[in-house]
């Protein structure tokens, strides 16, 4: 056995999903357990209040959360050993990718924040822990994101024209199966723009709701079609890429300054009209990017959006499947990833892909904090 344990809380802020995951054969994972850990209700506004309004974040709040999401990290490690019945020595390491505070790839100087304290959970685990993902390829001059392509291609790849889509908070495709002028595998990827975030930040806003379960609100709705183009001239949409986003571009804020030109809006006119924008701009990166794909691997919370994915579906001429199907359920890819990527960084093998995140070259990513 070769264990390892990924920790993954993305731009949705809905929970902590853990991955206790076997690596003793390389080329297929084996994931025995996972879980997801719903955020407490105090952590989970603090962290939207620092990501919503980052010109009231302050030191001590950052320090704060920063130590505050470690021990919840920690929590989410204990509960998944206990239920796996697995004790903490038998696991080599975790990969925790924390929690993305401000994301700012493109700005004078780029960076990404994750926050979660690893020295909280090596200390609380007694496992070492691999945290800080994303520094490592900004240095290196790239996005920092995604970050995971390369996991997507040791997983998935059996040189098919396919593409791999996660639909996070953000959403994001790996192109596989494509080759470059040299005959060489060349996998790309991008964020294409918004997954779930417009749709949970209105869903929040009009209707109180977490999020459109099933998207049963937005089917029922009628796309407003200067609202959608309007949306749709947003630069994010025609840049190529290596490009990556995140809340602090798509969010509420965003949403209403369009919105301000289209009175009397039904919440769910206005949910049809974003499931449509975040299925258009996936399905016109799919198009651009892989124009010969045979068949889109669905994973992330979006997929069980069936509106969402009846709208992507009805945009492509390909097969759009659950990563179910080959292998790996879409609820725990993301969190499986960070499991590869700290066995990655334990076995000093680099976890960035160059032709994705605009890096100079491949590089060993995240800091090893030891139990
Ligand atoms: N039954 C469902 N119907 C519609 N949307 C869902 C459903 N279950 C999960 N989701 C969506 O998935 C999101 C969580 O997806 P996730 O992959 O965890 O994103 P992140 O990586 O950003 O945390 C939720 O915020 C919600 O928008
Ligand atoms: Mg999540």
């Amino acid at each position: 056995m070769s264990l390892y344990i990924g920790l993954m809380s993305g731009t949705s802020v809905d929970a902590i999903d853990a991955a206790l995951v076997n690596f003793s054969d390389d080329h297929s994972p084996e994931l025995l357990h996972a879980q997801a850990t719903p955020f407490p209700e105090e952590l989970r506004a603090s962290i939207l209040t620092i990501i919503q309004e980052p010109s009231c974040a302050n030191l001590d709040m950052l320090g704060a959360l920063d130590i505050a999401l470690g021990h919840a990290y920690a929590d989410a490690v204990k509960a998944l050993l206990e239920t796996a019945e697995v004790e903490a020595s038998e696991i080599v390491a975790i990969g925790n990718h924390g929690q993305t505070v401000r994301h700012q790839p493109d700005s004078e100087l780029p960076f990404s924040t994750q926050l979660g304290d690893a020295s909280i959970i090596a200390e609380h685990t007694s496992i070492a822990t691999v945290a800080d993902f994303r520094s490592r390829d900004l240095a290196a001059g790239g996005q920092g994101a995604p970050l995971v392509p390369a996991f997507h291609q040791a997983l998935f790849d059996t040189g098919e024209s396919r593409v791999v889509l996660n639909i996070g908070g953000i959403a994001n495709i790996t192109v596989l199966g494509q080759r470059d002028e040299g005959g060489e595998a060349l996998i790309t990827g991008v964020d294409t723009g918004p997954g779930n975030t417009l749709l949970d930040a209105a869903c929040q806003h009009y209707l109180e709701e977490n999020y459109d379960a099933n998207g049963d609100h937005a089917r029922q709705g009628t796309v407003i079609a200067p609202l959608f183009k309007a949306l749709s001239s947003d630069d994010y949409f025609s840049r190529s890429g290596p490009k990556s986003t995140g809340r602090e571009h798509f969010n509420l804020h965003w949403l209403n300054d369009h919105l301000r030109e289209h009175d009397d809006i039904e919440a769910v006119d206005l949910l049809a009209t974003l499931s449509e924008l975040t299925a258009w701009s996936i399905a016109e990166s799919i198009r651009n990017k892989a124009p010969d794909t045979q068949r889109v691997m669905v994973c992330g919370g979006g997929i069980h959006n069936t509106d969402l994915i009846q709208r992507i579906q009805s945009r492509l001429d390909c097969l759009v499947v659950s990563t179910e199907q080959h292998g790996l359920h879409p609820d725990w890819v993301e969190a499986t990833a960070f499991a590869w990527l700290a066995k990655r960084c334990i076995d000093r093998q680099p976890g960035n892909l160059p032709s994705v995140t605009g890096a100079i070259g491949p590089r060993i990513l995240g800091a090893i904090y030891p139990a």
